[in-house]
Formats: structure tokens, sequence, C-alpha cells
């Protein structure tokens, strides 16, 4: 029966990846809900480093069933090359994948238009990461899109590929990049091959996952992007264009929300943000350098140098009230070994008045100045702990901050990429599921 949804709580890439494979352990089903190939979600397992967009990341653990359900857009092209290369490399993706045959696919006219409208001189730029997600979703939500069932209907998908690529060029103004504008014709005939190559993983996902629920699986839903990335809740207009908050675990997969049974938070022990937008404790200097380094913050999907900055507890307040998360997971937590202080932003300062919560309008929060609390840093390396006991008294009181700021506790620690940096709390309020300390 039970369903924990595993989600982002900042603005993506909050080590989503390695906390959901860290998970997996315990899990018999790891279903993503959101998003396409605009995720990348990393896992190193012993020396071997892997990069996920559309694949859940419990494929690596052997006997977990692994679901594309159908809230994500799907470029076929490019999710047959992440099977072929985990393929190559011994993993057992035919029998553990199953897709969603009512996802929604990306086709190159979607990209076009995403790549048309960025490079734009007029409108918003929203630094998207170009691979025609927002177009693919706004073909669902127009009812135009084309889902991945429809490709084994080859009377009609000419037809279908011929609708969706007037209707985005409409979208985009008229005219598409020639290279993302190829004819129907070609496009119809790649995706029909695509479908075949495709076919084999294809399933009515959201029956399968309600009949394993009802037999007592275990499932993990995990969500791509972040909350302040979620087309209502984010920080509008520079959002993602699904539904990233834990809500979109139910209508991305068709489960009911009476199925979930908790939500597990992702949070960076900092903040980091990669596009366009505001972000209110972005540190555009030397410190902010100084994570990106120590932190590797480049983007998993598009190698972009992403934003850094403090912790923002606004944010979190705010993605634990929309969540209801129960237990965060606070990642990357070495990057900050090396500081002298570590601020923590609690509150907002806006034209002479403090603001506890996010205002609704981007330009209200691009004006607002953060209020910190400065935590003094430990300077020393916390890589090695295994239990919040072997942490230094410093290192403690700023998870502590934390969860007196956020109103929530903080269940696993997260101090390097590979599964065994990991702390979790004997103490913590974690679901009885999880793995427990060593
Ligand atoms: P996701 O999109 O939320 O899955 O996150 P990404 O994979 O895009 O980015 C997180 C990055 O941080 C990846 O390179 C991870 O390997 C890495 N990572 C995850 N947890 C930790 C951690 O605790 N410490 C360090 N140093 N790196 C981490
Ligand atoms: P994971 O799952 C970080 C950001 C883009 C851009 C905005 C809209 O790895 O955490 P889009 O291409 O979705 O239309 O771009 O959303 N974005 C992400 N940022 N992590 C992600 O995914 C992201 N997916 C989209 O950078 O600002
Ligand atoms: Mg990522």
């Amino acid at each position: 029966m039970p369903a924990f949804v595993v989600v982002g709580s900042q603005w993506g890439d909050e080590g989503k990846g390695k906390i959901v494979d860290l998970l997996t352990e315990r899990a018999d089903i790891v279903a993503r809900y959101g998003g396409g190939p605009n995720a990348g979600h990393t896992i190193c397992v012993d020396d071997r480093r892997f990069a996920l967009h559309h694949i859940p990341s419990g494929i690596l653990r052997p006997d977990v069933l692994c679901v594309i359900g159908n809230g994500v857009v799907i470029e076929p092209a490019s999710l047959l090359k992440e099977v072929g290369d985990l393929v190559a490399a011994g993993i057992a993706v035919e029998k553990n994948l199953r897709i969603s045959d009512r996802a929604h696919l990306i086709l190159p006219y979607h990209r076009g238009c995403d790549i048309a409208r960025e490079e734009a001189a007029r409108g918003v730029k929203l630094g998207t990461t170009r691979l025609g997600v927002g177009p693919a979703y706004e073909s669902k939500a127009g009812r135009y899109g084309l889902r991945l069932a429809e490709l084994f209907d080859r009377g009609a998908l000419l037809d279908r590929v011929r609708a969706v690529a007037g209707m985005t060029r409409n979208a985009c103004g008229g005219a598409l990049p020639a290279e993302f504008d190829p004819p129907p014709e070609t496009v119809a005939a790649d995706y029909a091959r695509h479908g075949e190559a495709l076919r084999p993983f294809v399933a009515d996902t959201a029956a399968l996952l309600n009949a394993r629920l009802d037999q007592g699986a275990v499932v993990l839903c995990e969500g791509a992007q972040g909350t302040l990335l979620d087309l209502d809740h984010g920080g509008y207009p520079f959002v993602t264009s699904s539904t990233s908050t834990a809500g979109g675990a139910c209508t991305g997969l068709g489960i009911s929300p009476i199925r979930v049974d908790g939500v597990i938070g992702v949070l960076k022990a900092y903040s980091t943000r990669v596009g366009e937008g505001p972000f209110p404790t972005e540190q555009d200097n030397p410190q902010g350098a100084l994570i990106r380094e120590r932190g590797r913050e480049f983007g998993s999907t598009t190698g972009r140098p992403r934003r850094c900055g403090w912790f923002d507890a606004v944010v979190a307040r705010y993605s634990v009230m929309i969540n209801q998360i129960e237990c965060l997971a606070l990642t990357l937590f070495d990057v900050l070994d090396g500081f002298d202080e570590i601020p923590i932003c609690v509150a907002y300062e806006h034209d002479g008045r403090r603001l506890e919560t996010l205002p609704p309008n981007a330009d209200v929060l691009r004006a607002c100045r953060p209020v910190y609390e400065v935590m003094p840093g430990w300077k020393s390396d916390t890589s090695m702990a295994r239990r919040f006991d072997d942490l230094p008294p410093a290192a403690r009181d700023y998870v502590r901050a934390i969860e007196r700021l956020v109103g929530c506790e903080v269940g696993i620690i997260s101090t390097g990429p590979q599964r065994d940096r990991t702390i979790i709390r004997a103490d913590g309020r974690i679901p009885v599921w999880l793995p427990t300390a060593a």
C-alpha cells in the first residue's frame, strides 16, 4: 500500500537522484511523475557516475521496477540512448523499465519553438534547457499533443504529426528554426521506428501501479525539478511547465492522494539555481564561486554553471508547507566544510517591511533583501561522518538551526555523492521503511 514522494524543495538539482537511489534499497517500485529530459539526476555508485534524464533513479537496483509515468514528457531518441547507455553499463533495463502509454512526446518542433523563444529579442528570457519541454506541455494542455500510444496507430500518425507541427509553428509566431522544422513525413517515420524500439516497455502504468499498491508494494514517487520551479507554486514565470510539487505524483502517475503516505523533501545545505529568475540569497561573488567549485555546481543536463547562494529558510518553509514534507534530506552538506561563517536567510525585507513568506510576484521577490542569521562554520571534513554525533558541534547546530527555522526534521544528511556518504538519523522522525543507520 505505501507510496512515498521524494520532492525537490528548492530550484532543482538538490540531489534527488542520490537520495532516491539510496531509499530504493527499501522500495519495490520507483516512479517518475513529471518533467522530461530537462531533469538530470546523478547517481554515484563506487567509481561509476550515472546521469539520468528520463529514467527513474531506482534503475541501478537490480530487482526494482522503474516506471516513467503519464506526467513525464519523453524525447524518444534521447530516451532510447539513455536505455542503450545503461544496458551497455550492464544495468537490467529491459526487465525493469515500464513507460506509460499516455506519456506525451517531445517532437523536433517543440525544441525549435523552445530555442526560438529563448533567442528572441523580445519577451521574457527564462533560461530554459532548450529541450522542448515547455512547448510539449503546451501541446498537451492545448489538446493536440502526441502520446506514446499513438505511435502504434500508423494510419493516423502522419496527420497527428502534421497537426503538432502546425500548431507549434503558430505558437512560435509562424516560423521555426529550419533545423527543427523537418518534414512531418520524416518525423512520422522516425517516431514510428522509435515507437517500435520502445514497444517492449510500454504499458498502462497507472493500472500497474494501482495493482502493485493493492498487493502491498512500496512505491517511491520521484519528483523532477523543484518546488520553486513548479508551474503553479514556483516563482512564475521563471518556472518549468509541469507540476513538480508532491501533488504532481497523483496526476503524473494516476494514483489517488489517499495512496500517498508521506513526503520526503530534498534540500541542499545552501541554494543553487540554473536559468533566469530572482534568487534572493545569490552570491555572485567569490563566496558563490567557492560553493560552485566545492559543489561542482554545473548542470547535469546542460553543463551551465549554476548560480550559488546561501540557504533560504523562507523557500524551505514554503516547500514544507506546499508538499507537507515530514522528513528532510539535507544534501551537499560537505560543500560547506570550509567556510568561516555560514549565513542562513530567515526572512526577507521589502519596502521597509519584513516578509516571512514568499511573495507571488517575481518583481517583488527580485526586490527582496535577505535577512540573515549568521552561523559559525565548522571548518573540518564531514565527509566521513556516518552518525549525527560524528559531526562537529557547529555542524550539528547548523542542522538544528535549519530544523528550527523550517519547522521540519532533518532525517537524512548527505555528505558526498556516494551511497555510503550518508547519515540516517536514528532520532529523526523518518518513515519506518527507510534504511536504518548502520
Ligand atoms: P538532482 O537533479 O536533484 O538529482 O541533482 P543533480 O544530480 O542534478 O545535482 C546534484 C549533484 O550533487 C550531483 O553531481 C550529485 O552527484 C552531487 N551530490 C549529491 N549529494 C551530494 C553530497 O552530499 N555531497 C556532494 N559533494 N555532492 C553531492
Ligand atoms: P532536476 O530534476 C534545475 C529550470 C531551467 C529553467 C526552467 C525552465 O535535475 O532537478 P525548462 O527547460 O524546464 O522549460 O526550463 O527550469 N530547470 C531545472 N533546473 N534542475 C532541473 O531538473 C531543471 N529542470 C528545469 O534551468 O530555469
Ligand atoms: Mg539535476
